[in-house]
């Protein structure tokens, strides 16, 4: 079975406020909600997501010498993730996130990269010797990184899955390989076209735009509640999610590209496996937090029941 995945992406620790509403510049705002410290970063997001849905992952990214890394290092080692390739930079803190979660439950992240961006290509090489099924990343860590672990997979004739988790407009597209999936949020697929996917028609309009851009091939669009576009390079297909209470929309999108790779690794029908991946999705959004919200492989398959 196809489901050993290389993970090069970031790892944070999160500092989760809950809040009624985010200030307005030059305001203090007294608030009585509560703040909480949870282990995130996009990355790890998903590298906690394939463990937890069956995936063989292994984890390269870069984190500080300091509590805060010992901890996620420890984590990922807890949930059965390959830590070898994780170095402990001397320089640089790890990584630190802010997110504010307001009572609807969508959310404001600010990220302080630190040793995110000081992955080197010398843990990648060693990475990628190893026997791996699929090359896995995000925007989080340092370009340099993205670019060589792509060419190096591509070379190795290893499939590369790309969430567009925070993609800036300044990245280099025309510097990447041919990928298997490119998956953008709304909000990022207008970071990178300027189009807004909020109907039928601007969801076909962004996936030629990115198409133009990105050789993938398929382009996955996740849409929030309204379930995700699946774009094959001619043909475009809605692929609505389930309905539940909304909580906490953070590490929705990692978990929610974790499971679409993971199960397209095991069946290949990208349909299939963005209903596993909608679902998993659905159950984080359900939860507050980052890594504690993500489900495991039994409770995907246990509410696709449920829905059907
Ligand atoms: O996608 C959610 C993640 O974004 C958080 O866990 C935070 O660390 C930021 O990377």
């Amino acid at each position: 079975m196809k489901n050993k995945i290389l993970v090069v992406s970031s790892a944070n620790m999160d500092m989760v406020l809950d809040i009624d509403r985010v200030p307005n510049a030059g305001q203090t705002v007294i608030d009585m909600g509560s703040y909480t410290y949870v282990p995130g970063g996009k990355g790890a997001n998903s590298a906690l997501a394939f463990a937890r849905l069956g995936g063989n992952c292994t984890f390269l990214t870069r984190v500080g010498s300091d509590a805060n890394g010992e901890a996620l290092v420890s984590l990922y080692e807890r949930e059965g993730i390959n830590t070898s390739y994780i170095k402990k930079d001397e320089s640089a803190p790890t990584g630190l996130a802010t997110i504010f979660v307001e009572k609807s439950g969508q959310n404001r992240i600010i990220v302080f990269a630190g040793a995110n961006q000081k992955i080197d290509t010398g843990s990648i090489d060693c990475a990628m010797d190893s026997d791996i099924d699929a090359l896995y990343m995000q925007f989080e860590i340092n370009y340099d990184a993205i670019l060589y672990s792509a060419k190096k997979a591509s070379e190795k004739g290893v499939p590369i899955f790309i969430d567009a988790g925070a993609i800036k407009r300044d990245f280099p597209f025309e510097a990447l390989p041919e990928l298997e999936i490119f998956s953008p949020n709304e909000s990022e697929a207008y970071e990178i076209t300027g189009i807004m996917p909020d109907s039928d028609k601007r969801c076909l309009d962004v996936a030629l735009a990115l198409s133009k851009l990105v050789c993938a091939k398929y382009i996955v669009i996740k849409l929030g509640g309204r379930g995700a576009y699946v774009f094959d390079g001619a043909n475009g297909k809605f692929m609505p999610t389930y309905d539940i209470e909304v909580v906490d929309t953070t590490a929705a999108g990692d978990a929610f590209t974790a499971g679409l790779t993971l199960e397209y690794l095991r069946c290949g029908d990208i349909y299939r496996a963005c209903e596993f991946a909608n679902a998993t999705g659905t159950l984080t959004v359900s939860r507050k937090g980052a890594s504690s919200s993500i489900p495991s492989e039994t409770e995907v398959e246990a509410f696709l029941k449920s829905v059907k």
